[in-house]
């Protein structure tokens, strides 16, 4: 091994990706992920924004005390409240710094903030001191850095390194550089900005131009030690710069960038299929590194390249990303000892509670379907009972529809701990039980995506149902399974309103 730099990997999915309409997360969601994030290696998680609300103070609060290994930050903007709700979080955590932020440009300055640049360079400087009264670990980033006038943000950036901030981080918040304007903008500050070489430089892209990975890769060519990025590249619109994409050009590209990160990329896959399990949000197929088609090679000329040697058209392995090859399969005859071990190789690791649940329900699915696949597996051991968390939980439901009757649905429900229960009529079988559910809830949500996707292949595959809401500007995701797709469909509506209620109890502005 060479002696070469080490990037740290600083993974905002539960921050920034999860502040993005359709990811938002519960608590022990958010825990599991964070979990996962261990085992991948990440130097710093991003846990969430402590000032948000009270649920997000606590999630905050529960991974930073429940991890042990990467740092743990919270978002905090420069208000000297949000450094102290940072620091009244992590307090006692067993690694753990925070991460404020405010805005840079002339433009933000004056339309969003509506302060003189003084006062907001002032105010930056303030709350670097007040993290650094808690904590060694400050970080500061000039949000809008890309956009901002350079001299200013040297400006910015200096007197808050003098204040006590150890990272520098530049974020391109809205996604509008190019590779050669970080590099440029990275060398300049690195020699203009107070300390410049003995400060750890970061950068936070955006993907609004599909450039956030080149534009990451451009920053450390050019000195950064850091980057900031999101499993599956989840983030504000069109996302943050992709985890994987960023680990794996790294260590693809070895002998051009001699650069090393500390990441395991074996996890890679099952941390992206975890998300996506998670929050019911799929990626594309053609989606770099961990997309269905990321490598299967479909044209013969390939096929056969392939064939006669890999490395013809594969530039990296599957393997390398955690993408297993075996594909027995495991049906009715199968014990709790098999399953245990498929979702152990799948990258699961769930305790003997649950491991009886997820048997229990393996056994009535493999009842009814001839052979139970990898993906009906991890959608049994993911699904852990999405519905019965937050205020909304289904108990039943019996739906009648056919040819000549008016499809309606006998719905009961758990609200806030109180049994009800509601029929009512509509368009088809899913229109009838959604329409129930909103009744019971008084939910006035509106539906504004319903997607139903087959798990596996066959008649007998479980239904993946996927439904987005929106309501007073507010929207969230939910998924549900099942053999039934119209109880499928209830299990996603329920989730997504749990959801919804989540994320109306957050302040606005990051
Ligand atoms: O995109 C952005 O500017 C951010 C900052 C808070 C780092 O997410
Ligand atoms: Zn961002």
């Amino acid at each position: 091994m060479t002696d070469v730099d080490t990037i740290r990997i600083f993974d905002t999915t539960l921050r920034d990706g999860e502040q993005s309409p359709g990811f938002t997360m519960n608590a022990e969601e958010k825990l599991i992920l964070a979990q996962q994030l261990v085992k991948l290696g990440v130097d710093t998680i991003e846990a969430g924004f402590s000032a948000a609300s009270p649920g997000d103070f606590e999630c905050v609060r529960d991974i930073g005390h429940t991890l042990k290994g990467p740092m743990v930050v919270s978002l905090a903007r420069t208000r000297l409240e949000d450094i102290d709700s940072a620091a009244e979080a992590l307090k006692g955590s067993h690694n753990w710094g925070i991460h404020t932020f405010v805005a840079s440009s002339a433009l933000h300055m004056k339309y969003k903030l509506q302060q003189e640049p003084e006062d907001v360079l002032e105010g930056a400087v303030r709350a670097v001191e007040r993290a650094k009264s808690y904590t060694d670990n400050v970080e500061f980033s000039p949000e809008d850095a890309t956009r901002s006038e350079p001299d200013f943000l040297v400006r910015m950036c200096s007197e808050c390194v003098r204040a006590g901030a150890t990272i520098i981080n530049i974020p391109d918040t809205v996604g509008y550089t190019t590779q050669y304007e970080m590099y440029e903008l990275i060398d300049r500050l690195k020699n203009e900005v107070y300390n410049g070489d003995r400060i750890t430089f970061s950068v936070h892209c955006h993907d609004d131009l599909g450039l956030a990975v080149a534009n990451s890769l451009a920053a450390v060519r050019a000195g950064a030690r850091q980057i900031e990025c999101t499993i599956n590249g989840i983030g504000e619109r069109a996302g943050n710069a992709s985890l994987e994409e960023i680990v794996m050009a790294l260590k693809t590209r070895r002998e051009f960038f001699k650069l090393d990160t500390r990441i395991r990329s074996e996890e890679l896959y099952h941390s992206s299929r975890l998300l996506t399990q998670v929050t019911g949000m799929p990626v594309q197929a053609n989606k770099a590194i961990v997309g269905a088609n990321a490598f299967a090679h479909e044209a013969g000329i390939h096929q056969d390249g392939v064939l006669k040697n890999p490395l013809t058209y594969e530039i990296m392995t599957p393997e390398s990303v955690g993408i297993k090859s075996n594909n027995l399969v495991l049906g009715k005859h199968s014990g709790r000892h098999a399953l245990a071990e498929r979702i152990r190789d799948l990258g699961y690791d769930i305790s003997s509670g649950e491991l009886n649940r997820v048997f229990k329900e393996f056994k009535r699915l493999a009842d009814l379907k001839k052979t139970v696949y990898d993906e009906d597996i991890e959608a049994l051991v993911t699904q852990s009972g999405d519905s019965v968390k937050g205020r909304y939980s289904l108990r039943s439901m019996n739906v009648v529809s056919g040819t000549n009757t008016v499809p309606t649905a006998t719905v009961e429900m758990d609200i806030d701990g109180q049994v009800m229960r509601q029929a009512n009529f509509g368009d088809g079988p899913v229109d009838a039980a959604l329409n129930t559910i909103k009744g019971l809830t008084g939910s006035t949500c509106r539906l504004t995506h319903y997607k139903v996707n087959a798990i596996t292949g066959g008649t007998d595959a479980q239904g993946e149902v996927t439904v987005s809401i929106e309501d007073k500007g507010k929207s969230a995701t939910g998924r549900g399974t099942d053999l039934d797709i119209v109880i499928a469909s209830a299990k996603a509506f329920v989730s997504a309103l749990n959801r919804l209620e989540y994320r109306k109890g957050r302040i606005e502005g990051v």
